[in-house]
């Protein structure tokens, strides 16, 4: 496996589309990388499972990030739909508590029964779009931003979860408190130069690969680029370089 590999597998586009014909047209165009594809809320409420069974049906290593939040039993049972799906990485909201991560992990193995691999199950912390200012007084939670993130990590890994998304400004801790097998998966991922956008608490690629973080989620920097082949391959090479 080339180095180049290695980091594509590392990255995940964010197939932040309303449709699949938009995806598709992405996916033309960054034939031939084995990056991750992230398919959330949007493309999924829109495209359906189909789409997902077709993404792996063509190698993609699929996360599912749909963010559950709901009471442990139908967790458990939206879990168990996404596993039949045969995605290899998907998550829920720390913020349901224990319990709910712990349900979600026995609606996986409900379905595997025993057979097939295990998808990564990881849990939300904070979102990168929200800074310490909403977090206290919109959302309520005291103190900051990476204690809260923190604690979220711990109770998903009591809860037996294989990581968390957050902050690539908040690996170095989680891995320090949870242990360098804790999978971290971190948007907020703006390369040298591009905009901002709603998100809040950012780091270039390069940067958060040198925290230690093990995949980076990267939306319109690429999907949005005029050439987004282009774009996904001047990332890889950021990374290179650093
Ligand atoms: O376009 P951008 O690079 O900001 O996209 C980031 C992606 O990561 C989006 O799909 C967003 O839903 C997702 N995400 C996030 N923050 C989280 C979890 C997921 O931005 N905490």
């Amino acid at each position: 496996m080339t180095e180049t590999t290695q980091t594509a597998e590392r990255i995940m586009v964010a197939l932040d589309y309303a449709t699949a014909a938009e995806a598709e047209r992405l996916l033309r165009m960054l034939e031939g990388i084995p990056c991750y594809m992230k398919v959330g809320m949007q493309l999924f409420y829109s495209a359906g499972p189909d789409f997902v069974r077709q993404l792996k049906e063509r190698g993609y290593k699929v996360f599912l990030d749909l963010k559950m939040h709901d009471i442990p039993n139908t967790v458990k049972g939206g879990a168990e739909s996404i596993t039949r799906l045969g995605v290899d990485m998907f998550n829920v909201h720390a913020a349901g508590g224990k319990r709910m991560m712990e349900a979600a992990l026995e609606g996986v193995d409900k379905a595997l029964n025993g057979t097939g691999a295990r998808p990564i199950v990881i849990a939300v912390t904070q979102l990168t779009s929200t800074d310490q200012t909403v977090m206290n007084r919109e959302i309520g939670i005291p103190g900051t931003v990476e204690d809260a993130v923190v604690r979220y990590a711990r109770t998903a890994q009591a809860a037996g979860l294989d990581g968390v998304v957050a902050s690539p400004r908040e690996v170095v801790r989680i891995k320090s408190v949870c242990g360098a097998q804790f999978a971290t998966v971190t948007p907020g991922i703006r390369p040298a130069g591009s905009a901002i956008g709603d998100q809040s608490r950012v780091m270039t690629p390069a940067e958060a690969f040198a925290q230690g973080t093990d995949y980076v989620v990267i939306g319109r920097p690429i999907t949005g680029a005029d050439d987004p082949r282009a774009a996904l391959e001047g990332i890889v090479a950021s990374i290179h370089q650093a």
